[in-house]
């Protein structure tokens, strides 16, 4: 029987989105853990007490544990001497073909070769296709090292960016992959506070946001299980958003409204209302990459899937949908000066990583466009991706200053408190093209602006379709 511990010793290798936050909830659990990153700035910043993401809670938390339960290095070997568990949470990017490149958990897994000292359970935690576990078994243990110094546990992490903590603390569900039941048994240990309850009873506990589930379902299951649990469920949910818009692309061709369409489709409890917002698709560091990397791992295993290819296919065709939109309301692009609000991939995180905001920008700029930007937070992330070749308005108003139209391109809750009278003001001509859905046809018409959004009619009555003989009678 593997001896209780009370506070585990735990390495995270990787202090990304998902290893920060992963090591710094571990430490909020009890244990005791040391982050590592192999960029020096980074582990300095974290040292001196400096969070390098923007997320909720996240700095309050390394604030309560840094120097007592938490701490941070830039060596592997000396991280994992004493760790029971090593969870790895290094960068999995994408390869040119869509497939993951794992280079850098290949060289996590080198140096955890070179510096087993007794056994420890490798917790891979990073986004990675099914058999990488396998994978890593074989480069942990190449020339005859003992199975049992060793165990890989596949523990997919579910958050998302902006509500990190939140989701760590109080997720749906906990899913672990192991082979072994002495690996198991650990991960259920380092867990246990979730799972039984204790931690959101604790006063200093994170509030428990109000739709979390009473208790985490923890599933347990093979490691492959595991690993194809995790891309299973960002193209399930990528799949939820593409299909929404392409339903609100059929809506806007028979006059109904995608609102309420998705809010009849949703409230089948076997639906859920969630991830059925159209807009102009969805971005992030997480959903493209890992719906090409699920097509890519079913392809090396013979199998075909084109049902991820058309996930994509639409998510793409959607900006371009909105880009025709912009053309169309404008007459030409060429020349145009437009106001465009939002350039982070969703509201609430400063990350631009694959942001449908700063590709539609892109396509805009490409026709000759001038664009005048704001964002809530991710002025700077964009400034490294876009530089000059936009300007960055202080505020949504600056933007709207003189500018042929404006566009809504991130679902910022900010935005829906502007002042529309005030922006019909500003603008040259009265048009707002929204991209997120962010307003009402009712309240754009009571401010005189001429407005255009996904897959919803305008004020015109919907029998009108029919005189033109759009719709067989
Ligand atoms: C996503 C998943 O939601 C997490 O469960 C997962 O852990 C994470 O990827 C990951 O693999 O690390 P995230 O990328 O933070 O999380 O963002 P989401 O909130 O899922 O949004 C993704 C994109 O979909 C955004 O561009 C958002 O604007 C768009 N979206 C979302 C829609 O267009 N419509 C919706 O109804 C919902």
């Amino acid at each position: 029987m593997e001896k209780k511990q009370e506070n585990m010793q735990i390495s995270v290798i990787g202090s990304g989105y998902v290893g920060l936050v992963a090591a710094t909830c571990l430490a909020e659990l009890g244990h005791n853990v040391i982050c590592v990153d192999n960029d020096p700035a980074k582990i300095a910043a974290l040292k001196a007490g400096e969070t390098t993401i923007h997320e909720d809670c996240l700095q309050e938390l390394l604030s309560r544990h840094r120097g007592t339960r938490l701490f941070f290095s830039t060596s592997i070997q000396e991280s994992t001497r004493d760790a029971r568990v090593v969870f790895i949470a290094v960068g999995t990017p994408s390869a040119e073909d869509g497939s993951v490149d794992l280079s850098f958990v290949e060289s996590v897994v080198r140096s955890l070769a070179g510096s087993m000292n007794g056994y420890k359970v490798i917790v891979e935690k990073s986004t990675v296709p099914v058999y990488t576990s396998e994978w890593i078994e074989n480069n942990l243990a190449p020339k005859g090292r003992a199975k049992r110094e060793f165990d890989v546990v596949s523990n997919p992490e579910f958050l998302r960016e902006g509500t990190a903590v939140t989701d760590f603390l109080y997720p749906d569900r906990v899913v672990v992959g192991a082979s072994t039941e002495r690996a198991a048994a650990i991960m259920r240990e380092i867990y246990a506070p979730l799972v039984d309850g204790s931690y959101a009873q604790l006063s200093s506990a994170v509030p428990k946001p109000e739709k979390a589930r009473a208790l985490p379902l923890y599933i347990e299951t093979s490691p492959r299980s595991a690993e194809l649990i995790k891309h299973s469920s960002n193209a399930f949910l990528a799949l939820k958003i593409s299909f929404i818009n392409a339903v609100a692309n059929f809506c806007e061709s028979v006059g109904a409204n995608i609102e309420e369409v998705a809010r009849g489709i949703g409230s089948d409890s076997r639906i859920g209302q969630d991830f059925l917002h159209a807009g102009i698709g969805y971005g992030g560091s997480c959903f493209p990459k890992d719906v090409a990397a699920f097509r890519a791992v079913t392809r090396e295993f013979g199998f075909e899937f084109p049902l991820l290819d058309e996930i994509k296919r639409i998510n793409e065709e959607q900006r371009l949908r909105f880009i025709g939109k912009v053309r169309s309301a404008l007459r030409t692009l060429k020349g145009k000066r437009l106001a465009v609000l939002g350039l982070a991939f969703k509201h609430g995180t400063d990350d631009v990583r694959e942001s449908p905001a700063i590709r539609v920008i892109e396509q805009l700029l490409e026709e000759k466009c001038h664009i005048a930007a704001f964002d809530p937070a991710a002025m700077d992330r964009a400034r490294q991706v876009l530089d000059g070749r936009i300007a960055y308005a202080s505020d949504p108003y600056a933007a709207a200053d003189g500018a042929d139209a404006l566009l809504i391109l991130t679902e910022w809750k900010e935005f829906a408190n502007l002042d529309l009278v005030r922006i019909k003001r500003l603008l040259r001509s009265p048009i707002v093209l929204d991209g997120r859905n962010v307003f009402s046809h009712a309240e754009m018409a009571e401010a005189g602006l001429s407005y255009h959004s996904i897959g919803r009619p305008s004020l015109a009555p919907a029998h009108s379709l029919l005189k033109k003989g759009h719709i067989a009678g």
